[in-house]
């Protein structure tokens, strides 16, 4: 008799294994995959990976803007490729290293919940039966592919995440649907080796939820290093290598690649594993679909002693969200209070500049009717920045309640600042005012800085 069991190991389940190990729970981690899940094999990782020797590569390609010549630099796709697979790899070992280190058991292999018996919660994988007092879900999400007619017979030209980072050869064209996270992160990394990216997106800008000046400054810095944007253009249909969209004036227009990349957003797992058995709510949206499993904050499910967490939630399908998530359920489990709270979770894009933002943007703050300041400074306020960054663009934004002066968000474009976010979650979690913010000392010269700085010219 287990205390808790997990299914699935990616950064909800394999947090929450190490952080209730070390509780002195006695844990079953179950896996059918690689540990680690999709953040470590086919998302955060790998990608992160990639791109990195995407700026090593644009460094030498723009080296003589900071006087140093470099001549005929070039890159093997295949080398850039088996590098990630050996971070991948290392990291991977990590994660394993830690479960163990934690004493929990990992079993490899399909778990599936049968029900709930006199003892606990019963989970078969494989011929073994397992039972436990707890259960967290944790099985994450896959890539969302519409039935775009004809999606089918293209084959392996379309890609989703998984598939494009398995790739053996560059692709010459690459026609990316959806200019989302994930479309845009790939779009940096293929832009940035010579791949030819047009970019098909529904929306009138990229990147949905970002600020909309940020997301209009990063389209902007893509469009003059080559990559097409199709905003407002939505898919209707692929032929072949082809993708068919209707322009804003319904126009229907065609463009080809070598490779398809769907990256239209990401649905939960919530098949195949036994939820049924066991009768676990679903979330439903408004127009009455399951997206995800209903939790509440303090991430148990309807069923006493059941728990979820990360984007088999449906929520905030993001790995650090996960793993807090995690650490919830855990906490809960083991008898001390804890509540999930979103309005400090950061979001950052990893393109080249980076982007990153947490709590509210000046859209959503006009939309809510909140009486706010919004105040923005351009990265070259930071000498830092002006000293790493020959023709860099960025920016940074604050908006503070007009009446207290809190912080209620912070939206940044420029290298590094995905480094940076989280002095923001920092202030936006504890609440922190314009006042108490001036009084932290950054270390100069930083280009953290520029927080400190846009916040000195608050009213
Ligand atoms: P997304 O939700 O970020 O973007 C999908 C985009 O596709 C949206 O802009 C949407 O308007 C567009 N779209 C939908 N249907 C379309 C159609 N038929 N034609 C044209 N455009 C269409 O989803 P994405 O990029 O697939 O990412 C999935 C999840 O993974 C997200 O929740 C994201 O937060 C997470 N992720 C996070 C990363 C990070 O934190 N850096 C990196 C990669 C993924």
């Amino acid at each position: 008799m287990f205390d808790l069991a997990i299914i699935g190991g990616g950064p909800g389940g394999y947090v929450a294994a190490e952080r209730a190990g070390a509780k002195g729970l006695k844990v079953v981690l179950f896996e059918k995959r690689e540990l680690g899940g999709v953040c470590l094999n086919e998302g955060c990782i790998p990608t992160k990976t990639l791109l990195y020797s995407a700026k090593v590569y644009d460094y030498t390609k723009h080296a003589d803007l900071y006087g140093v010549s470099v001549e005929g630099s070039s890159f093997d796709f295949g080398k850039i490729v088996a590098r990630k697979e050996k971070v991948v790899k290392k990291l991977v070992g990590g994660v394993k290293a830690g479960v163990k280190a934690a004493k929990a058991e990992i079993v490899m292999g399909e778990a599936v919940i049968k029900g709930r018996g006199a003892e606990g919660i019963e989970i078969t994988c494989g011929d073994k039966e397992y039972s436990a007092r707890n259960l967290l879900i944790c099985t994450g999400s896959e890539a969302a592919v519409p039935p775009f007619p004809g999606l089918k017979e293209a084959g392996d030209v379309i890609v989703t995440n998984r598939e494009i980072l398995a790739l053996k050869e560059q692709p010459k064209e690459l026609v990316i649907i959806g200019g989302g996270v994930i479309g845009m992160e790939f779009a940096s990394f293929f832009n940035s080796i010579g791949t030819k990216v047009t970019v098909v997106e529904m929306l009138p800008k990229i990147l949905g939820p970002l600020d909309d000046e940020i997301s209009q400054m990063l389209q902007g810095i893509y469009a003059k290093r080559g990559v097409e944007f199709c905003l407002k253009c939505k898919v209707t249909a692929i032929e072949g290598n082809t993708v068919v969209y209707e322009d804003p004036e319904g126009k229907v227009c065609r463009v080809s690649g070598d490779k398809i990349l769907v990256s239209v957003g990401r649905r939960a797992n919530l098949k195949g594993f036994g939820l049924e058995n066991i009768g676990v709510e679903l979330a439903l949206n408004p127009a009455g679909r399951p997206y995800g499993i209903k939790v509440d904050d303090h991430m148990r499910t309807n069923i006493p002693g059941v728990y979820a967490a990360g984007d088999v939630t449906g929520f905030s399908m993001l790995a650090h969200t996960a793993s807090r998530e995690g650490e919830v359920a855990i906490n809960n489990i083991a008898g001390q209070e804890d509540r999930m709270r979103y309005n400090a979770i950061p979001g950052v894009v990893y393109t080249n500049p980076e982007v990153a933002g947490v709590g509210i943007t000046e859209a959503e703050a006009k939309a809510k009717g909140l009486d706010v300041e919004v105040v923005k400074l351009p990265m070259a306020y930071s000498g830092r920045f002006v000293a790493e960054n020959e023709k860099g663009e960025g920016l940074c934004k604050v908006i503070v309640g007009k009446k207290y002066k809190e912080v209620l968000g912070v939206h940044m474009l420029g290298n590094p600042c995905s480094e940076m976010i989280h002095a923001a979650c920092i202030a936006i979690e504890q609440e922190m005012t314009v006042a108490q913010l001036k009084e932290v000392v950054f270390p100069h010269p930083t280009v953290s800085e520029i927080f400190k700085e846009t916040i000195f010219t608050v009213k």
